[in-house]
């Protein structure tokens, strides 16, 4: 069951204090040695006094550099102007576009390719009795799909293994898909020496696609419900004999990962690394000026405001692509991170739709919400909370999900967080999410929170954290189950 509404305990006063404290003579615990933080709260309190010292508060929370709307628009403005599907070349003219924003900053950049394969069906014949079957047929997806035989038709049902024999063999066979996945009842077919499979299912009226695995070679169909209990209605009056034809195109292209890095300064780095993320790809048909050309824009500014910072933390910015296809390249980059970076990692970011001008619906803070992927707050809702305040009047709530590139580090047990407006808008995966629906406004409240949690972690007069725990919120912050 789900919690209602729980409140997130604070120690405001302590995690002031203590940044505050440690802001003079900087307090490093090593990476095993666990911030007791109730005891440095305490310790830190006796020491306020260099709270007055310098203006480390003021540095810390507020951010003095002023964030750039007009930038940021003009980046959303120019990622939406066409699609930037996974793999394509509107992806590959944003990915181009903002590796060279990032080089404009001065950052040295990787460009990390993330293979896609695609299958295009060039033809497709299925013949009973030299009768051709028009409509609603595909042929089977995979890089061995193609295949042209005529052959035999055997009925094998369910085709369960144990229940297929070498009556099979070199004959199609006429397979109702369930019981068992589709690619195991191929198998069991391919091991019996069949020639050829066509498929059709009790769940859908309809054909659909069927994927072979890497070695499965079987050219085959699938057909409507009402096609496949015809033909096996015709066998039971009879022998027939079949005929597949199929040529399947394989498309190999590459998505691709951006990222710009910020290295620490070599006397004060604490080895640690945050990331700061948005995905750059978008749905097929939609400009995605909200999803996500907005997160990216806040990736850059923020690229920009720190450029040219004195930070004890490494900052890695990037924008993955394949994130509408399953969080392809997030989980890549996550797959491909070693443990002692794991490990270093102390908080992620994800800016995902954050300029609409329409969502967030009466919510204070334009409905800004932070989302972890268990609904538990963690180190980056609590700086988020806390920096919050500064922009708006209140504290931002935070939430529980995924569906987004949080996910993969969050797997990795890297804090992670969604920043989003929420209830979304009616623009979400529409070819009408485009520029004209965003607010500068927005863009300018987002960056300037995650400007603000940012800096709290990076900056040399703070603390190094704790590994990944034992970080007080500075405020208090609500859950929220909130419609998406
Ligand atoms: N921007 C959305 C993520 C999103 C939407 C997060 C609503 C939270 C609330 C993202 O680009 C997306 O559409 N994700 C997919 C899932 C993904 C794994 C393909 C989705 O939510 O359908
Ligand atoms: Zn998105």
């Amino acid at each position: 069951m789900k919690r209602s509404i729980s409140l997130h305990k604070i120690l405001l006063i302590g995690f002031v204090v203590l940044i505050a404290a440690c802001s003079h003579t900087k307090d490093q615990p090593s990476t095993s040695e666990k911030l007791n933080v109730s005891q440095k709260v305490e310790e830190s309190a006796q020491k306020t006094t260099s709270v007055a010292d310098n203006n480390s508060i003021t540095s810390i929370i507020h951010l003095d550099e002023e964030v750039n709307a007009d930038a940021m628009f003009e980046t959303v403005r120019f990622l939406a102007e066409q699609p930037r599907e996974a793999g394509t070349e509107g992806e590959k003219r944003a990915v181009d576009y903002i590796e060279k924003q990032f080089q404009s900053l001065g950052y040295e950049t990787e460009l990390e390719p993330i293979p896609l394969v695609d299958f295009k069906e060039k033809k497709r014949e299925l013949k009973i009795n030299d009768k051709t079957i028009d409509g609603d047929i595909r042929a089977f997806l995979g890089s061995q799909a193609s295949g042209k035989v005529t052959a035999e038709l055997v009925d094998v049902g369910k085709a369960q293994f144990g229940e297929v024999g070498d009556e099979v063999e070199g004959k199609i066979t006429l397979i109702e898909i369930g019981s068992s996945p589709y690619y195991e009842q191929i198998e069991t077919v391919i091991k019996r020496g069949a020639v050829g499979a066509i498929l059709y299912s009790n769940m859908t009226s309809e054909s659909f696609d069927v994927y072979l695995q890497d070695k499965q070679n079987l050219p085959g169909v699938t057909i409507t419900q009402h096609q496949g209990q015809k033909i096996a209605k015709q066998l039971k009056d009879g022998p027939i004999t079949a005929k597949i034809d199929v040529e399947i195109e394989t498309i190999q292209t590459n998505s691709y990962n951006v990222i710009a890095t910020l290295k620490p300064n070599a006397t004060e780095d604490t080895g640690q690394i945050i990331s700061i993320g948005a995905h750059h790809d978008s749905v097929p048909d939609g400009p995605g000026a909200n999803d996500d050309a907005s997160g990216v824009s806040v990736v850059l500014e923020l690229a920009r405001i720190f450029a040219k910072k004195r930070v004890d933390t490494e900052i890695r910015f990037m924008t993955f692509g394949a994130e509408e296809i399953g969080l392809v390249g997030s989980y890549q980059y996550e797959y491909n991170l070693s443990v002692e970076e794991k490990f270093n990692m102390v908080s992620h970011f994800q800016l995902d739709m954050v300029g609409a001008e329409s969502a967030g619906g009466k919510h204070p803070a334009g409905g800004l919400i932070m989302y972890t992927l268990d609904g538990k707050p963690n180190i980056v809702t609590d700086l988020g909370a806390a920096a919050s305040v500064d922009v708006f009047s209140n504290a931002i709530p935070y939430g529980e999900s995924g569906r987004s590139d949080h996910q993969p580090f969050h797997e990795s047990e890297i804090p992670a967080a969604l920043f989003i407006h929420t209830p979304l808008e009616p623009d979400y995966h529409q070819p009408s999410d485009t520029i004209d629906k965003i607010s500068k406004e927005k863009l300018k409240q987002v960056a300037e929170v995650v400007a603000a949690a940012v800096n709290t972690i990076v900056s040399p007069e703070t603390p190094k954290i704790a590994r990944k725990k034992d970080i007080p919120a500075a405020v208090e912050y609500e859950y929220e189950e909130r419609e998406l």
